[in-house]
């Protein structure tokens, strides 16, 4: 296989930033990525099953997956034919590795593909909702009805499965969906069990795991806590380390571990740039230096993000302004700390999630430091040494060690928030105090109805976009010409994708009429309908 070879000059590399299994998990599943959009979806919805579970790369040497001694192994989904040249191969010493295998959707069609079976280019493909009719229940289906619905993504499909399995259930457009072979302890689904349109979905998985792979279910995100404790005191010792809180759910979380950890040694940094929501930047300090005691410089940087933004209309080019300046107030910061201390911090703690892990090479040896997400970024050049205590965690495990940590409700759950704050959703022009001002107060008011109905953590975001747009209006015996306040809001899984949220239509009026009554500078409320892609969620 050209691909593992192409990469075994580095599992060294890989050894050491693969976040790799937390001690508390007492078993794993590994999950090899075909390049399917729900591969992530899958090591989640395993963990929510309560077992530990890793995303690599289909093509990581058999060495590494045998290191990690998984209980069984999941071929994801993926956007290749089995007929196309360069498609992903199966490995073939993989199924000697003596654990079970399921493969699902791609890795379906490659197990039957790779054994014999019958693999076909179908006339019509069949994406969305399908029925499932189940013939042979088997042991995967065993107990489950026989008529079920299924979410089902794929153009090839099975018609015949390979010498020695059993066919055990087809679909509305495809005669083959299920198969498996108990001898070998091969297991295939063409549907998709981790999205929630698959009503069965989490049993067939719980199926998978407890009864052919006999996993314990006993990981839990955070029964981590006193592991990453340790790991910190080992990596830090005596050293200082600096962290830049934002106020977001990751960098919070990671600031209270490595708190838990080492105590004063660490100084916490929050940059106040003026772009934050209403509250937000007195909420932080409030928890950290109030309630958690941990060392806090909290910075008033408004006034000079202001006159960095100043005649800056272009998108990116606030996004620059914004990065460069935070990195500036940082540096100085920890000059000044370093200064204070006598001695300069050594590391630095970064929110880094597994997502990120996974997005930057799927823990096969890029360094990961978080540009997009963090407030501008910092460089890769600052001279510290990284602590990263999340890096095996995806969000909503973190927001479970958050809820351990006793972390207040409000920042546990709240909701992503770009880096460059509201100096993006000042849209079309300068984000000039005066533009961000209406728009801080325009967001409290959207942020209390939704959280007075109850929606704030259906929603992935929900916010308010000013464009540099006046409309005329009248109000009271007097025209008005006034600003345009948009309302966006979101349901989405992680961002890649997202629906506009079907607000109820009482909510919106209540909170357009708020925003007109209470802001004089605002006479127009829209509603933002679009869907992602082909928007983005953000304006700009
Ligand atoms: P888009 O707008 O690309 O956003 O659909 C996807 C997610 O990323 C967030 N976002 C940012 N976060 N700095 C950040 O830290 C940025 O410049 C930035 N732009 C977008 C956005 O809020 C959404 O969650």
């Amino acid at each position: 296989m050209t691909d593992s070879a192409s990469t075994a000059v580095e599992p060294e590399v890989e050894q050491q930033r693969a976040p790799g299994r937390p001690a508390t998990a007492a078993q794993e599943i590994v999950v090899l990525d075909y390049g399917g959009q729900y591969s992530q979806l899958i090591a989640r919805r395993v963990r929510d099953c309560g077992v530990f579970s890793e995303l690599l790369p289909h093509h990581v040497p058999l060495e590494q997956i045998a290191a990690r001694e998984p209980r069984g192994i999941i071929l994801s989904g993926g956007p290749a034919s089995v007929y196309a040249d360069g498609a992903p191969p199966l490995e073939p010493g993989l199924l000697e590795l003596g654990v079970p295998v399921m493969g699902i959707c791609y890795g379906m069609q490659l197990l039957v593909h790779s054994l014999g079976g019958r693999v076909e280019q179908a006339e019509v493909g069949e994406f969305g909702r399908s029925e499932l009719h189940v013939s042979e229940p088997g042991v995967l289906l065993r107990g489950m009805p026989r008529e079920q619905t299924c979410w089902m993504s794929h153009r090839d499909t099975v018609f015949e499965p390979p010498p020695g399995f059993l066919a055990l259930a087809s679909s509305s457009a495809s005669p083959v969906v299920a198969v498996e072979d108990v001898r070998r302890r091969v297991y295939g689904i063409q549907f998709h069990p981790e999205v929630v349109h698959t009503p069965y979905g989490e049993e067939i998985l719980t199926r998978f795991l407890e009864e052919i792979c006999g996993c314990e279910r006993d990981w839990s995100a955070a029964s981590i806590v006193e592991e990453q404790v340790r790991r910190i005191r080992e990596q830090v010792g005596e050293g200082n380390v600096i962290c830049g809180l934002s106020g977001g759910v990751d960098s919070s979380v990671a600031a209270l571990l490595v708190h838990r950890a080492v105590g004063d040694q660490l100084t916490c940094v929050f940059v106040d740039h003026g772009l934050m929501r209403k509250d937000e930047g007195e909420q932080v300090v409030r928890t950290f230096r109030d309630t958690f005691k941990v060392p806090l410089v909290a910075v008033d940087a408004e006034q000079r993000f202001l006159a960095r933004l100043k005649g800056v209309s272009d998108p990116e080019a606030k996004r620059k302004a914004i990065g460069a300046e935070f990195i500036k107030v940082f540096e100085e910061e920890a000059d000044r700390l370093a200064r204070a201390d006598g001695a300069p911090a050594r590391f630095l703690v970064q929110g880094t999630l597994y997502s990120d892990v996974i997005e930057s090479g799927g823990g096969t040896g890029a360094a990961t430091i978080k540009s997009h997400h963090n407030v501008g970024g910092l460089p890769e050049d600052l001279s510290f040494e990284l602590v990263e205590p999340l890096r095996a965690l995806f969000k909503d495990e973190v927001r479970a060690v958050g809820e351990e940590l006793a972390l207040p409700e409000r920042l546990v759950w709240r909701q992503p928030f770009p880096g460059p704050g509201l100096a993006i959703r000042v849209v079309g022009g300068e984000a000039t105090k005066e533009r961000l001002d209406v728009l801080r107060e325009a967001d409290h008011i959207l942020q209390e109805e939704i959280r007075r109905a109850g929606l704030y953590r259906e929603l992935w975001q929900s916010f308010c976009v000013l464009p540099d747009v006046r409309t005329v209006g009248v109000q009271g015996d007097e025209r008005t010409y006034g600003h345009v306040v948009v309302v966006r809001a979101v349901t989405s899984d992680d961002a890649m994708t997202a629906d506009w949220a079907r607000l109820p239509y009482d909510l919106l009026e209540t909170v357009a009429s708020r925003m007109i009554n209470e802001l004089r500078e605002v006479n127009r409320v829209v509603l933002d309908i679009t869907s992602k892609p082909p928007g983005t969620i953000e304006w700009e």
